[in-house]
């Protein structure tokens, strides 16, 4: 077999035909685990280079079985953008931006979502659900709508960023909202999903990884077959660092690069129980109750992929920092203004933390930056609305609108 399903603590195994997500023994996360002595034979520099980026070129990594069934609106492919005067501006010489509000939904989760879909007709279900705080829901919505499953998602009440939930709404999910946050969502939808048999769409699902690994793998090819110094991500549930470590992983050990980046965890400073775990070399978190922060996105104080995401920064050499509100907004507004790139708030927060460790020393200015931006701008109008200059209104007079201009 090329792919395993194994604990990521205690390594116990299980079979890939099974609908799964924590080790029945000791209840920890379960990863795939890919043979990649066998994966060699199929893939190589010159295989690569001959099919353009998208997620599902890297199907020989990915554990789908029947690729009849595969559920994809065209996700992944997304530009890698040199950022040479944001990186002037910031005192460094080399910064990218992997920009993942490019997707279909605009944001990274449709990688993952379309793996999971996928394995949702492979287990031949007809429900699928998550919690979110947006952007997963938006993502599976779209999905479910294109295999024609009922997509079910549960969502904060009134902290869901407006385009988001306009999404889900079109592409005609049942939408539910608590009257609580994302962590107190996510444990009723797994509960639900057990006594109803939805299949569960959150990234402790094993398959969304998957996907959501692919976006290193385009990163190395974007780069032309290397890995970047360091690379800085948005961290609110925490999987799709660990996706990301995973993919550049699988990459060096298949010998298509020599090198691994550090891996570097923002989060919001109301939200930060990973950034606080890893400054105070715990090996655990300790859950935020009531996290807060204008990046809806990752509002989360209690993430379930914690243990996955503290081995990345660590296995990496990594580290990871918290960022403010005002220092999110003001990344967002930089990153827009400096170089033409609209991100949602918590896809700031990456530039946000990059500022923040260059100005503490923490970062070398030689180094090759990449950061992700992984969702849209356009998701999340109110806060650059609520946030930022109002329009100037005026008559509809020649006089005044070039007394406008010139002032
Ligand atoms: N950035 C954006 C735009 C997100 O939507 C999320 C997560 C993250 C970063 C963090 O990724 O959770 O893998 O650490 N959004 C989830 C959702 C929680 O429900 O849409 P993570």
């Amino acid at each position: 077999m090329m792919f395993k399903l194994v604990c990521i603590n205690c390594k116990s195994e299980y079979s890939l035909d099974e609908i799964i997500y924590r080790c029945e023994k000791c209840n920890n996360l379960l990863e795939i685990q890919t043979d990649l002595e066998k994966a060699k034979e199929l893939i190589s520099k010159r295989t690569l280079a001959s099919k353009p980026l998208s997620v599902w070129k890297y199907s020989d990594l990915i554990p789908v079985f029947d690729r009849n069934k595969i559920v994809t609106i065209n996700e992944g492919g997304t530009k890698l953008y040199k950022c040479s005067k944001l990186a002037e501006e910031l005192g460094i010489k080399k910064l990218y931006v992997k920009n993942e509000g490019e997707n279909p939904t605009g944001s990274f989760k449709d990688r993952g979502m379309t793996v999971g879909v996928t394995k949702a007709r492979e287990f031949n279900v007809r429900e699928v659900a998550c919690a979110s705080t947006g952007n997963t829901a938006a993502s599976l919505s779209a999905y479910a709508a294109k295999a024609g499953l009922r997509g079910i998602i549960l969502i904060p009440f009134g902290a869901v960023a407006m385009g988001k939930l306009a999404q889900s709404i079109i592409y005609g999910a049942k939408v539910i909202a608590i009257k609580g946050n994302f962590d107190e969502a996510l444990p009723l939808i797994i509960e639900a999903s057990k006594s109803l048999g939805l299949y569960l769409l959150n990234s402790i699902n094993p398959f969304r990884i998957e996907g959501q690994k692919t976006a290193a793998f385009e990163v190395c090819e974007q780069l032309d077959c290397h890995a970047p110094d360091r690379f800085i991500i948005p961290v609110g549930n925490a999987a799709n660092i660990s996706a990301y470590w995973k993919g550049f992983k699988e990459f060096y050990e298949l010998d298509l690069v020599k090198n691994l980046p550090k891996m570097v965890g923002i989060q919001a400073s109301g939200a930060s129980p990973i950034v606080q775990a890893i400054k105070e070399g715990r090996d655990s978190i300790k859950p935020v109750d009531n996290p807060n922060t204008v990046a809806t996105a990752i509002r989360i104080g209690k993430p379930a992929s914690w243990k996955k995401a503290l081995a990345a920064i660590k296995e990496s050499k990594g580290c990871a920092e918290s960022v403010s509100d005002e220092e999110i907004l003001y990344a967002q507004r930089l990153l827009a203004r400096k170089e033409g790139l609209f991100v949602e708030p918590a896809s700031a927060s990456s530039i946000a933390g990059l500022k923040k460790l260059i100005e503490s020393g923490s970062i070398d200015k030689d180094e090759e930056i990449v950061c992700v931006a992984t969702g849209h701008g356009l998701k999340d109008p109110d806060s650059a609305l609520k946030f930022y200059q109002e329009p100037i209104v005026i008559e509809p007079r020649s006089d005044m609108l070039k007394e406008v201009i010139k002032n």
